[in-house]
């Protein structure tokens, strides 16, 4: 997908899907995103971007570290519900824009992001434009997926729907645009560094993540912006219905007294301005 696919794709079914399971995505991720906002380090007089920024949750969450926050995000109907979200603060603002193409002006000390920055179909560009928003000493903290394998949270239910899949449907190359792009270290260094960062410094993030106190509750998720989403449409009701089953199959070994609960593996990402 390119960048207009992407913004079709996140203006149409993904973008009121994600809102009305926004609440849980921010359970869910919160172990892993509070070590980004750690890391990130937003402090007062600071101005940060958030890249990417859905629903605004971390955009806010850095605005009350004290910085002066704009979050940038392809999706109307993502930043209609940040908008919703902000209490009014003078210190966030929120636009609709490709981040990649987006004008800046070169004084932010930080740009962040949350999962939101996999998606460009030119990412040395991209981050180029992303970087031009930055001061010569600005810096670069984001969070991004590891490998599929690594992260059965999301993949198990991707094994679980593939026999409902049309044969022959095309597969994502492993640096395609989307939630895995910037797996594999190497390209994501090769990525940055062509941007025009330095210093780039990259952690494992590894965590246990609640996916939801019972089968349903995962349903609705899995089934709104997960594997299944978008397969069902596809499907007659019969099949649909069996790969439904199929998921909750696969979840249900999952499932424990404390709701279900897989594992999730995030690259925790630090560069700065080469200046
Ligand atoms: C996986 S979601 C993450 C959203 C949010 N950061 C969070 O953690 O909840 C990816 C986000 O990237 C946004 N996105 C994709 N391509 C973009 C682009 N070119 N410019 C700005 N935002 C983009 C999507 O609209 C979506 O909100």
């Amino acid at each position: 997908m390119g960048n207009k696919e992407q913004g079709e794709f996140w203006n149409g079914r993904m973008g009121s899907a994600w809102v009305s399971v926004e609440d849980y995505i921010d359970r869910m991720l919160e172990p892993i995103s509070s070590e980004g906002i750690r890391l990130a380090a937003a402090k007062a007089g600071e101005r940060v971007l958030d890249i990417g920024c859905g629903c605004g949750t971390t955009s806010l969450q850095l605005a009350a570290d004290g910085a002066a926050v704009w979050g940038v995000d392809i999706s109307e109907n993502m930043i209609a519900r940040a908008n919703e979200k902000d209490p009014g603060s003078a210190a966030v603002r929120f636009s609709v824009a490709d981040a990649a193409v987006q004008k800046y002006t070169p004084d932010h000390d930080c740009a962040f992001s949350r999962f939101g920055i996999m998606f460009f179909d030119d990412p040395v560009v991209a981050f180029q434009n992303i970087r031009s928003g930055l001061k010569s000493d600005g810096r670069l903290v984001f969070l991004c997926w590891q490998a599929p394998a690594n992260n059965p949270w999301i993949a198990i239910a991707g094994q679980a729907v593939q026999p409902f899949m049309t044969e022959g449907a095309p597969q994502p190359g492993p640096t395609d645009p989307g939630p895995f792009a910037f797996a594999d270290l190497d390209y994501t260094r090769k990525i940055l560094v062509e941007g025009g960062f330095t210093d780039i410094n990259i952690d494992p993030v590894e965590r246990e993540i609640a996916l939801g106190s019972d089968l349903d509750e995962l349903m609705e998720f899995q089934s709104r912006v997960g594997p299944l989403s978008g397969l069902l449409d596809t499907l007659d009701e019969n099949t649909a219905q069996k790969a439904r089953q199929a998921v909750m199959d696969a979840f249900s070994q999952h499932l424990s007294d404390d709701g279900i609960v897989a594992s999730a593996a995030a690259w925790l990402v630090s560069a700065r301005n080469s200046g």
